[in-house]
């Protein structure tokens, strides 16, 4: 990796190179180990507390992505990829506070006292508080803010790996649920279709940044 120009340039093209695929390859089959490393990319995104609470459930049976794919508003993605990773976010995420900070003291990151203090404060916090600076729904949209920068890097990670994805949440959330059997504890924050392009991504346009930007304040 050279100098900072040549970061930027790099990180750059992977950013730009993204788009939504919506024609995939369906001969095409990506291996648990590229899916693995994906994801173990994608997982470097930061969390509230560290806590993670991003999970991911891989779909690549071909009879589970048919009852999705109705699910899903006959979205041909859902059928052509060659997996469906869903992205879900944990609102129990939190019980893994102890094991998170006991792995940060063994590697010499956290002292054990700082450990004590964390463990503690997060389990009265999320054990405890109905409702946190104002918001009674602040657990679920912890756990959609996380999940969500964890799906955005994995898909920079996918696609820095040669793979094409596309974002959704075009599906009836409650069928989806039921044809997987997701428990109440996991919300779901994305669908990502995962494989190689038939067709290239339709164009997509951005607005400016001043169109986009306030400073010190919105008039
Ligand atoms: C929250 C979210 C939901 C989306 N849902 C769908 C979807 O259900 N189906 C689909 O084809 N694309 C979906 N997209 C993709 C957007 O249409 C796409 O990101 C946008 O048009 C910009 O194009 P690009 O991703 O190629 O840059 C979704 C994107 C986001 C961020």
């Amino acid at each position: 990796m050279g100098t900072k120009e040549n970061k930027f340039a790099e990180l750059s093209n992977i950013i730009r190179e993204r788009h939504s695929i919506r024609h995939y390859d369906p001969d095409f089959k990506i291996s648990e180990d590229e899916i693995r490393e994906i994801i173990k990319e994608a997982v470097y995104a930061p969390s509230g507390n560290n806590l993670q609470s991003w999970r991911f459930l891989i779909i690549t049976d071909q009879k589970l992505k048919e009852k999705i794919f109705t699910a899903s508003n006959d979205q041909k993605q859902v059928l052509e990829a060659s997996a469906l990773i869903i992205v879900l976010g944990d609102l129990k995420g939190y019980e893994q506070v102890e094991l998170i900070y006991t792995r940060s003291v063994k590697e010499g990151i956290v002292t054990e006292k700082f450990k004590n203090a964390k463990v503690a404060k997060v389990k009265n916090t999320f054990e405890k508080e109905t409702s946190r600076y104002g918001n009674p729904n602040w657990k679920r949209d912890l756990v959609l803010i996380d999940g969500s920068l964890a799906a955005m890097q994995l898909m920079l990670a996918a696609k820095a790996k040669g793979y094409d994805t596309v974002p959704m949440i075009g599906y009836n959330t409650e069928q989806l649920r039921k044809i997987l059997n997701i428990p109440d504890r996991y919300v779901n924050v994305l669908m990502i279709p995962i494989g190689k392009a038939a067709q290239p991504a339709h164009r997509t346009i951005r607005l400016s940044v001043d169109e986009i930007t306030f400073w010190n304040g919105i008039e």
